[in-house]
C-alpha cells in the first residue's frame, strides 16, 4: 500500500520504482480506488466516448499549452507509434531521427540502436542504425537517422543531410534508460532549430517525465514540441497512452469530414476505467504536489551524493525532479555511449541492486 511493497515472505520494501514510474501517488490510492469502484458498476468499456474521457482531455490541454488537442490509446508505445505516424501524415515523409540508446517503448522504428553495443554502434561521428531483434526489417534500420544525445554538432550536421525526408525527430528530453542524462541547453536549442529550420516535427516522448512538473518535463528544458506523447502517471496507475498537440497537425486524425489522413483507434481506446482513475489521479496532482515531489528527490539525490562522496565511492547520480539514477562513474555521463556499462560497472551495480533488494534483509541468502 502507498509506498510499500511486502513479498511473499513478508519482508517490507520502499517500492522507489512504482510500476516503472507509473503510480505516482503509490499503491491504491484511495481516490482512484473509489472512482474505480463507482465506474466498474456502471460500466467497464463502451464503444463510444464518456465524459471522463472528454474531461482527462480537458485537463490534459488545460495544463498542457502545447496540447490543442489529444486522442488517447492504451500504452506509451502507442502513443510514440501514433504521433510519429502523425508526423508523417502531416509531412508526407517517411524517416525519423532518434537518440542513441533512448527507450521509446515497442514501434520498430523507435527501437532502433536502442541496444547499441560498442561492436556495432560505429563512429562517434555517424552513429549506425542497428537492429534491436534478430530480423529486424532493413527498411526499418534505413529509415531512422540515430544521433546522439547532448552533440550539438551532429544534430545539426545529420538533421539537416537527411532534410527532405525526415518527418521528426522524437526526444525524450532526459532519456530514462539512456542514463536519465541532463540535456545541455545548447543541445536542445539545436534540437529545435535544426528541426524548425528544415520542416521536421519535434515529438517529444513525455510518457515518463510528464512527472517532472505540472506541465510536464519539456518546458524546464526550453523544448516546444509539435507533438506529445503521453502514458504512465495520467492513467492513474490503468493502462493508458496519449497523443497531444498542435491543432493543425492533429487535424490528421479529424474524421469529421470522412476518411483522416490517418485513421486512429483501437477496441479500448480511451477506456473508461483508464479515464476514470487517470482523471482522479491528475486531480490530485497541482502544483504544490509538484514541488513536494521537486523537494523529496533533491533530498534522495542529495543524500545518495553525501552517501557517495563520504566513501569516496566510484559512483555518480543523476535525475530531476522525482527521478534519480546512480551509475557506476564518477563524473555525470552526457550521453549512452558514457553510460555503457563495463564489466567492472555491471558487477558493482549488481551488488547494489541485490543490497537494496534482498541480501540486507537477510543476510544469510
Ligand atoms: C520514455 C518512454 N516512452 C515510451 C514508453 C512505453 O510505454 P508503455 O510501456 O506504456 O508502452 C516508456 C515505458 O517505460 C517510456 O519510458
Amino acid at each position: 500500500m502507498g509506498s510499500h511493497l511486502f513479498d511473499v515472505d513478508g519482508r517490507r520494501f520502499i517500492d522507489l520504482n512504482c510500476n516503472f514510474t507509473t503510480l505516482i501517488h503509490g499503491h491504491a490510492f484511495a481516490p482512484v480506488v473509489e472512482a474505480l469502484t463507482n465506474q466498474l458498476q456502471r460500466g467497464s468499456c463502451f464503444a463510444n466516448p464518456t465524459e471522463s474521457e472528454i474531461e482527462l482531455a480537458e485537463l490534459l490541454c488545460g495544463r498542457i499549452p502545447e496540447v490543442d488537442r489529444g486522442r488517447f490509446v492504451n500504452t506509451g508505445t502507442e502513443a510514440v507509434l501514433f504521433a510519429i505516424k502523425a508526423a508523417r501524415a502531416f509531412t508526407g515523409r517517411s524517416k525519423i531521427a532518434k537518440f542513441e540508446g533512448a527507450y521509446h517503448g515497442a514501434y520498430d522504428w523507435v527501437e532502433v540502436s536502442r541496444s547499441a553495443k560498442p561492436d556495432n554502434w560505429g563512429d562517434h561521428m555517424a552513429p549506425k542504425s542497428t537492429a534491436f531483434y534478430r530480423g529486424m526489417p532493413a527498411s526499418v534500420l534505413d529509415e531512422v537517422v540515430v544521433l546522439r544525445f547532448n552533440d550539438v554538432e551532429g544534430v545539426h550536421r545529420l538533421m539537416s543531410l537527411h532534410v527532405h525526408e525526415l518527418a521528426a525527430v522524437v526526444l525524450d528530453p532526459v532519456p530514462s534508460r539512456a542514463g536519465l542524462v541532463a540535456p545541455k541547453p545548447q543541445f536542445i536549442s539545436a534540437v529545435q532549430e535544426s528541426a524548425r529550420t528544415n520542416g521536421i516535427l519535434v515529438v517529444a516522448d513525455e510518457v515518463l517525465n510528464l512527472r517532472q512538473s505540472f506541465e510536464g518535463a519539456f518546458p524546464r528544458y526550453g523544448l516546444v514540441p509539435d507533438l506529445l506523447a503521453m502514458g504512465k502517471i495520467i492513467g492513474g496507475g490503468l493502462p493508458i497512452g496519449a497523443i497531444g498537440g498542435r491543432a493543425d497537425i492533429m487535424k490528421v486524425f479529424d474524421a469529421s469530414a470522412g476518411r483522416p489522413l490517418l485513421p486512429q483507434g483501437g477496441t479500448f481506446s480511451a477506456n473508461p476505467l483508464s479515464m476514470t482513475a487517470g482523471l482522479a489521479s491528475m486531480r490530485h496532482l497541482d502544483r504544490a504536489d509538484f514541488a513536494h515531489l521537486e523537494i523529496l528527490g533533491d533530498i534522495v539525490r542529495k543524500g545518495i551524493g553525501r552517501a557517495i562522496t563520504k566513501r569516496s565511492a566510484p559512483l555518480c547520480v543523476t535525475g530531476a525532479a522525482s527521478l534519480f539514477r546512480i551509475h557506476p562513474l564518477a563524473q555525470a555521463p552526457n550521453d549512452y555511449r558514457e553510460i555503457y556499462p563495463t564489466p567492472a560497472g555491471a558487477t558493482l551495480m549488481n551488488g547494489l541492486t541485490r543490497f537494496f533488494c534482498g541480501e540486507r534483509h537477510n543476510p544469510a541468502a
